[in-house]
């Protein structure tokens, strides 16, 4: 048992929050739930990042005051938290005085120690991410983060001595490999970042005024990410509350900083330089996890392609909605959102598997025990080997947790259900009650509901509502999670001579075909990886040059490639194409080594519709020959500016 601290980001409240933003937040609630369970002394903090340019740009358009106009949207935020059923400790919202007057402290230490100089900045600015830019990093003139413009600003503004650091912070990645994880991601920080070298950080505006004021130079506001990154310390009490006994003392560092992965280098580069010229420990982890995409693209307000996390819960439930969110896309990797594949886990793991296993064992309980559960008799091969898989799951559950693989865990739990399902139909109940073996019927009826109340237990840190559903179907009065996850998952606590008392299904079955009326679509090709050369046995028919154009080709540099668990073949690839980064999965892990990969530039089909290969989503195809024997990848004979076009 030890202590664990957990953030996500502090959202911006320019907007309703959307399904991706409840993505990262269930995820970190799932954590903070488990780790409670395993005894942890937990501080789970989540918030609002309400200050900058661009909250003021919004408040503006919407006729508001800046405080008017976030304080509507918060409160909206909150409310979803609230839906949502997460177990946050704080809430800290960047407007409070409680923050602002932290980091204004925090400010002036950094200047009165040197760190933060004043001169002039002269640069470009993206103010959707509210981010500086050299000239060099942009991509087609582009911010390369979010592919929209830049603005030039010149200003007089504080400076951040973000080079003195680098070495240090170099050395503290390359010591720590588990600090910035997935391992893609901190290969992208060092050669995208740090190698290149850091120059300092500008960490005031003048143009604008809505943000926390230098304390000693009141025109100036101070930087947003400043601002916002120290709220993982302001909200326990730093720099004013940090004696032995403090939410400060007790929880700082963090154990992990969950975040999108287009902010890891605001976590991992200005966060932790930051913490070292405060002289604090660094968080243990900063996770950059992938995002939750509609139809190939990031889902925006500007796109018109948000889904509303209130709609769904109203549709489908609460628990279907996290199970979902956690359960469907390996974390860290991007995942394609789609109702059709929410209604089809839904349909498949949580009524068919769970829901039924619950109903089937509870009506066999009533059928041939008069609704009261027998003690066991004598165990058997059957019951041992369902036994020791039930025993193995907690320990599959926590190996899995320990990496943050939270879709893993869950699909351990539900492996379980699966093989209890198999029991029964083994282990066949009704032919024991036709032959009148009540020992072994008495055996058979208490395994299935033994193991029912184990996986319920095992699912209480990701579903909110349903563990105890079941637990009062069992007909339990007290709560198996009480002793924790580890007492509470132990074999053969279910006290015999129960009655139960069967209720409503879990989760009814969803008719998708009704529901989709609106949304007929074709399943999406999938990008299949290169076969082995078959000469074709009629001549390939001929195509036109128009039908040729409909092909996106394009020239991509690989920023990152990893192997894909599981799936020997399949590498996935996180590439640069033009003003966007895609995530690519191609069959090339016999022919090629992750690391041979990273810098080269390929050509990839642009416009495939995304798919998912094993769970990962695919959003394009890169162009390989094969010959049979070998495979060499397509590449451009001299270095081109990515998304070049291949005609
Ligand atoms: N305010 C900053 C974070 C400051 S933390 C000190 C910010 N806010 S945000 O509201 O734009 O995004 C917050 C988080 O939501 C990010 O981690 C981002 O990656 C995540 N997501 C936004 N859209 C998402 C998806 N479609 N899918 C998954 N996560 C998404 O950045």
């Amino acid at each position: 048992m030890g202590k664990y601290y957990v953030t996500t980001p502090i959202y911006y409240p320019s907007d309703n929050l959307h399904i991706g933003h409840a993505y990262t937040t269930v995820v970190a609630d799932a954590l903070a739930r488990y780790h409670r369970l395993l005894g942890d002394d937990v501080y789970f903090l989540t918030g609002t990042d309400e200050h900058g340019q661009k909250i003021q740009r919004r408040a503006e358009e919407a006729g508001k005051t800046p405080q008017a106009f976030v304080d509507e949207i918060v409160d909206n935020i909150k409310a979803l938290w609230k839906l949502l059923e997460i177990s946050n400790d704080d809430f800290i919202r960047t407007t409070e005085s409680r923050h602002a007057e932290r980091v204004q402290k925090i400010f002036q230490r950094l200047y009165d120690q040197g760190d933060i100089y004043k001169s002039e900045y002269e640069g470009l600015y993206c103010t959707p991410c509210e981010a500086f830019w050299l000239e060099r990093q942009l991509v087609d003139g582009k911010c390369p983060d979010c592919g929209r413009p830049v603005e030039k600003v010149r200003e007089e503004s504080y400076f951040f001595r973000l080079s003195k650091y680098a070495d240090r912070l170099m050395a503290h990645i390359e010591a720590n490999p588990d600090f910035i994880q997935p391992v893609s991601r901190k290969n992208e920080m060092i050669n995208n970042f740090l190698r290149p070298g850091l120059e300092d950080l500008c960490v005031s505006r003048t143009t604008f005024s809505w943000g926390i004021p230098v304390p000693f130079d009141q025109k100036h506001v101070i930087y947003v990410w400043l601002d916002a990154l120290s709220n993982y310390i302001t909200a326990l009490g730093y720099p004013d509350e940090t004696d032995a006994g403090s939410l400060f003392a007790r929880f700082w560092p963090a154990d992990l900083h969950l975040v999108g992965k287009e902010i890891v280098r605001f976590h991992t580069i200005i966060w932790p330089i930051i913490l070292m010229a405060l002289d604090l420990p660094l968080p243990k982890q900063v996770f950059g996890h992938g995002w939750l995409v509609l139809d190939g693209g990031k889902m925006s307000k500007s796109k018109g392609n948000v889904i509303d996390p209130v709609v769904l819960v109203e549709k489908y439930g609460l628990d279907a909605i996290r199970y979902y969110l956690l359960r469907e896309v390996p974390f860290g990797a991007d995942g394609v959102y789609s109702e059709e594949a929410l209604v089809l886990r839904i349909n498949t793991d949580l009524a068919n598997d769970l829901g039924n296993l619950l109903h089937r064992s509870l009506s066999m309980v009533e059928k041939f025990a008069g609704g009261v559960v027998p003690a066991p008799g004598t165990y058997g091969p059957l019951e041992e080997a369902l036994m020791t898989e039930a025993n193995h799951t907690l320990e599959k559950v926590q190996n899995h947790m320990d990496k943050l693989e939270i879709s893993d865990a869950l699909a351990a739990i539900f492996a379980l259900i699966g093989r209890a399902n198999k029991y029964i139909d083994e282990a066949a109940p009704w032919s024991l009650n036709k032959q009148g073996n009540r020992e072994r019927l008495g055996t058979v009826l208490y395994t299935m509901v033994e193991v029912i109340r184990l996986s319920a237990v095992l699912l209480t840190p990701f579903l909110v509502e349903t563990p105890a559903r079941i637990f009062a179907q069992l007909g339990l009065d007290t709560d198996p999670t009480a002793q924790g996850l580890v007492a509470g998952s132990k074999w053969g606590q279910y006290p015999a001579g129960t009655k139960v008392r069967k209720g409503e299904p879990l989760f009814p079955r969803i008719d998708w075909e009704k529901e989709s009326c609106a949304e007929k679509e074709k399943p999406a090709p999938v990008p299949q990886p290169p076969q082995k050369a078959t000469p074709p046995a009629v001549e390939p028919e001929q195509i036109t040059i128009e039908e040729f154009a409909k092909i996106h080709l394009r020239v991509a540099t690989v920023l990152a490639a990893e192997k894909i668990e599981g799936a020997d073949k399949l590498l996935r690839l996180q590439v640069r194409l033009g003003n966007e980064e895609r995530q690519i999965v191609a069959g090339i892990a016999r022919y090629y080594r992750p690391e041979e990969l990273v810098g080269k530039q390929i050509v990839v089909v642009a416009n495939l519709k995304p798919a998912k290969l094993r769970g990962v989503l695919s959003q394009g195809m890169i162009l390989a020959a094969d010959d049979g024997d070998k495979l060499a990848l397509v590449v451009p004979e001299k270095t081109m500016a990515d998304g070049a076009e291949v005609r």
